[in-house]
């Protein structure tokens, strides 16, 4: 989704602005641009469809100099990707980049041509660029005119300003769409993710909900909503605990499908003993808001969902509390009756999914007992607006198809199904067995890993395949739905998932020799139930795909193809079978020669309804 970076120097910004763009093309996009302020106060801007390489060979031909700018990678909602749509936008001597939807944008730009506004794009964004022109030609100061333009705005922005005749300072404001000053020596920046600066800096100061920040080489101040002066903390991020590069790896994807043991020992260090989960893992006011609940809602997006789904299983029948589980899309429009001492449990990778987050201030106002969140962001606003969080120490994920995030969000719930059955219906000897369990899982990830060859050899049966099928039972459904959302992201092959037992109520009319079906196989209560639906599966023709346990009695035969996977414990199976059917669809993907970290039309992190 759309990207801001901005820089106010004492040196050229225009590579600085061109690698934080680079940094944060992960987060999908389809146009690129760069607007800088030059000695002269001259403000120069260059806007391309497409990659940030081609804004690159565009700056090759036409450098940008100057130490003040602002830069933008743009995913379209108001109008098509195309060159006038790009970010920034202008109006005269301003120049403005802008992430987020305004939501009033048709009567702002009818009162704008009413006052003789020529507008060149088809963008909300362009409204609040001449929005503040019109309030500069009274007021004459930048900052002012960015607090009175922000206060006629309805919707989220997170958006930066420049003005050729202020050529030593940006603006910028937030509200639903996340910001941070990155402060340097003798230089400071802006952009909406702090990943995007950390070949700059490793000192970061989030904004918060209604601020409006003004940033010099020297300084930056800071306002809050009501337009006080508020001083927000400063974080210092480890540049260690962070690598975004892709190493010896193909593709982020595949670098973090690999990671996936390390990273889950991460997510375990400090939080598990020999026999129990730490008391402390779920931070210190955990057991007290813990032990007075009595439900679970979990709310989340996508790959977050379908961890949620799993949780359910977890949740129900290891700590014996109800639990719903719903998309936050769906949650945050809907009407319906809170239970008294319900926990509230977002899951998010980023933090910032502008549903999500909706969903998490709208629970705020309706009697949860307590709200909590699983996530992969520190600071983040999920973070910062829960009352308890747990982080999944996956490390950042660029890739736009989730796999560690999701594996690790999966461990962090069953942190959470332990410290939650310990009020409820966990019984010591179960608490040490999920412990041990969790001890092996890394192992367990690693020898699944050491398939990739074989699967690799398996995805040549759907590289020309236009449909395909996942199955599971149990805590495998959403392991099934998940492995379904990864080959249809990257592979753009249509896949759908269902819980084995519902074939025969429809699904089963599809299956012919074209439709390869998937199925999750551990050896677990269920298993020899899912064997008879795998048997309406071939007694039609249809071609199967089973991941099964070493133990559970499947032989490849005619159009059965088997791949086995490690003995591995009822409770962490659905972390494990995960791996094979990431796997899969990254050497499907492959196959396609799809774009596989950046898949088309998506983006990394949803920031707008
Ligand atoms: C999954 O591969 C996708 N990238 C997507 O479904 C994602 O999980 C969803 O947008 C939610 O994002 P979040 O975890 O950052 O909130």
């Amino acid at each position: 989704m759309c990207g801001i970076v901005g820089a106010v120097a004492q040196r050229e910004v225009s590579a600085i602005l061109l690698e934080g763009l680079r940094r944060l093309e992960y987060r999908g996009y389809d146009s690129a641009g760069m607007a800088v302020i030059s000695e002269s106060t001259e403000l120069n801007c260059l806007r391309r469809v497409g990659k940030v390489a081609a804004l690159g060979e565009a700056l090759d031909h036409h450098p940008l100099t100057g130490r003040t700018g602002i830069a933008h990678t743009r995913w379209a909602t108001h109008g098509v990707p195309a060159e006038k749509n790009a970010h920034p936008h202008l109006s005269e001597d301003i120049a403005l980049v802008h992430n987020g939807i305004i939501e009033n944008h048709a009567e702002l730009r009818e009162r704008l041509t009413a006052k003789g506004y020529e507008f060149l794009s088809d963008t909300d964004t362009e409204t609040i660029v001449h929005l503040i022109h019109s309030y500069y030609e009274q007021h004459r100061d930048l900052l002012n005119c960015v607090k009175l333009a922000i206060s006629d705005l309805e919707g989220a922005y997170g958006l930066a300003v420049i003005h050729a005749s202020q050529p030593d300072r940006l603006v910028c404001a937030r509200k639903g769409s996340p910001l941070v000053i990155g402060v340097g020596i003798g230089e400071n920046f802006i952009a909406s993710d702090q990943l995007a600066l950390r070949q700059v800096t490793d000192r970061f100061v989030y904004l918060e909900e209604g601020d409006v920040a003004e940033v010099t080489a020297g300084h930056y101040r800071i306002w809050d909503e009501n337009n006080e002066p508020v001083s927000r903390e400063l974080a210092i991020i480890d540049a260690k605990a962070e690598s975004a590069d892709k190493g010896e790896y193909r593709h982020f994807m595949l670098k973090e499908i690999y990671e996936q043991p390390s990273v889950i020992r991460r997510s375990l260090a400090g939080r598990l003993g020999s026999k129990t989960v730490l008391a402390e893992a779920l931070g210190a006011r955990a057991n007290e808001i813990l032990s007075q609940v009595e439900n679970v809602q979990i709310v989340a997006c996508g790959t977050s969902y379908h961890a949620g789904m799993v949780a359910k299983y977890w949740i129900e029948g290891i700590a014996g509390v109800p639990c719903r589980v719903e998309v936050a899309s769906e949650f945050r429009y809907r009407k319906f009756k809170v239970h008294n001492n319900t926990l509230l449990v977002t899951i998010s990778q980023s933090g910032e999914t502008a549903d999500t987050l909706a969903a998490l201030r709208l629970a705020k106002t309706l009697g949860y007992s307590a709200t909590m969140t699983i996530c992969n962001v520190a600071l983040s606003s999920l973070v910062r607006e829960s009352d308890l969080f747990l982080m999944t120490e996956a490390g950042p994920e660029i890739g736009v198809a989730s796999t560690k995030a999701f594996t690790t969000q999966l461990v962090a719930l069953l942190l959470l199904t332990v410290a939650l059955g310990r009020h409820h219906d966990l019984k010591a000897e179960q608490e040490q067995e999920i412990v041990a369990a969790l001890h092996k899982l890394p192992q367990l990830i690693t020898e699944t890993l050491g398939l990739d060859s074989a699967i690799q050899q398996m995805s040549n049966a759907f590289a020309e395949k236009h449909h395909a099928l996942f199955l599971g039972r149990g805590a495998q459904w959403p392991v099934a739905m998940e492995g379904a959302l990864k080959l249809k992201e990257i592979s753009y092959i249509h896949a759908e998932s269902y819980p084995a037992g519902e074939l025969k109520h429809g699904p089963l009319a599809l299956i012919d020799a074209d439709m390869p079906v998937i199925a999750v196989a551990p050896n677990d209560e269920l298993l020899e139930k899912l064997k008879s639906n795998l048997e309406e599966v071939r007694a039609r023709g249809g071609q199967l795909f089973v991941f099964a346990d070493k133990n559970s009695g499947f032989s490849s035969a005619n159009a059965v193809e088997i791949l086995e996977l490690p003995h591995t414990e009822d409770v962490i199976a659905p972390i494990v079978y995960t791996i094979p059917l990431q796997l899969l669809s990254y050497h499907v993907a492959i196959l396609k020669g799809t774009d596989v970290d950046q898949p088309r039309n998506l983006a990394k992190s949803v920031t707008v309804e």
